[in-house]
């Protein structure tokens, strides 16, 4: 089962809305991503689409940091479902796979869907847009660089070893590569001047 292009575009709206303002990583663009992840990650790994989408559409709706409320949150997002003619089933599937995405050491992942939409997100993490997204972060939250720089470390360089599915592991090889080159060469460029030119 695929999401019909109708479902589609009102979820669509549904998460701009409330995503907007957001500056903790988590706006409508890193959503459209983790969809975007999702699909080629299912297509390549034969979970079921509309069961991986939906999630993915609706992961970060009931984040702490969005929302001062986790349970209206949750409650708004399952209405809307249940407008466009969901099933409980369905609902309750949905809210299960979006609990496993956060467990960020994988615990409780189970299902096909859960461990394609917790590798979609994991990605958006990684490299060029995974730097773009931790000094963004930093900035917002006025972090020094080199506390940025140390999530690096703790995070994002061990992120490659947690993927489930060989399709986001393909991918994280050739982000984690990229984000090793580009922390050697901010060493170079912050080191500028203290040796020789390389
Ligand atoms: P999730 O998408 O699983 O909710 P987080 O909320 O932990 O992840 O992170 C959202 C984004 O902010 C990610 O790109 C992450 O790398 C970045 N981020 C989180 N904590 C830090 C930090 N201390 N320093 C820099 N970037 C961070
Ligand atoms: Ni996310």
């Amino acid at each position: 089962m695929v999401l019909s292009p109708e479902a589609r575009n009102r979820i669509k709206v549904y998460v701009s809305k409330w995503h907007s303002h957001d500056n903790t990583g988590h706006d409508t663009s890193h959503v459209q991503r983790v969809v975007a992840n999702t699909r080629v990650i299912a297509e390549s790994e034969g979970a079921d689409l509309e069961k991986s989408e939906l999630a993915a559409w609706l992961h970060d709706i009931d984040d702490p940091k969005l929302t001062a409320d986790q349970a209206e949150a949750r409650k708004s997002r399952n209405n809307m479902l249940r407008r466009l003619g969901f099933s409980e089933e369905r609902i309750t599937d949905t809210e299960k796979i979006i609990a496993s995405v956060s467990f960020s050491n994988g615990e409780n992942v189970v299902s096909l869907e859960q461990k394609v939409v917790q590798d979609a997100d994991r990605l958006d993490a990684i490299g060029a847009i995974g730097i773009a997204r931790a000094f963004s972060y930093g900035a917002a939250n006025g972090q020094s660089m080199d506390e940025t720089l140390r999530h690096f470390e703790e995070k994002l360089l061990r992120v490659k070893a947690l993927l489930w599915t060989d399709a986001a592991k393909k991918e994280a090889v050739k982000r984690h590569q990229f984000m090793k080159a580009y922390l050697m060469r901010l060493d170079e460029e912050m080191n500028f001047g203290e040796g020789e030119f390389r």
